[in-house]
């Protein structure tokens, strides 16, 4: 299978985050590509907030890929002021259409703060992009070694299927 692992991280939870689940799927050799999204410019705190309550979208860098290239799509991110942060929305608009083979995993991370509603919403924008399988898994940002075990038993899950 050929997997992306695609994430924006600011103070590097949601990055440990994606590296261990880069390391998890790449088993049974699955082709595993880890992309980070960057901001073209940085985006502080305060405008960051504003911009992820507003479904505002900053610029961020092209990522080069191309959904029809995967069978697995991971798209993490932090939460921000219970909303995914705005680069979700970024990428998303710079991917196009998601095709209905493809299985796609949102993973967030958070400090278990109203983060549900965030979910939902990246699940509900995932659909509307036209994703017909949408797993999520999320992580409480001070919980690595739950973190750890938690992506080992998700890729198990995940390479069963
Ligand atoms: C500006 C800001 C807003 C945040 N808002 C929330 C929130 O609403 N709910 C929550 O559970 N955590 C919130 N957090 C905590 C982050 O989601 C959490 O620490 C996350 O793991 C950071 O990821 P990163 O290290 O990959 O940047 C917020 C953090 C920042 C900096």
């Amino acid at each position: 299978m050929k997997i992306l692992i695609t994430y924006y991280s600011k103070t590097g939870n949601t990055e440990f985050a994606a590296k261990k689940l880069a390391e998890e799927l790449s088993r049974n050799n699955n082709q595993v590509e880890l992309k980070k999204i960057e901001l073209k410019r940085p985006l502080g705190m305060l405008k960051g907030i504003l911009y992820a309550i507003m479904g505002r979208k900053p610029e961020i860098l092209d990522l080069g890929i191309s959904p029809a290239d995967y069978d697995v799509v991971c798209i993490g991110c932090p939460i921000w002021a219970a909303n995914p942060h705005p680069t979700f929305y970024s990428f998303l608009s710079q991917w196009g259409s998601f095709s209905e083979a493809e299985t796609v995993v949102v993973f967030a991370t958070h400090r278990g703060n109203r983060y549900k509603e965030a979910i939902n919403k990246m699940i509900q924008r995932l659909k509307e992009k036209g994703a017909k399988k949408v797993l999520f898994i999320d992580f409480l940002d001070k919980e690595k070694e739950k973190t750890v075990k938690e992506i080992k038993d998700f890729a198990e899950k995940l390479l069963s299927h």
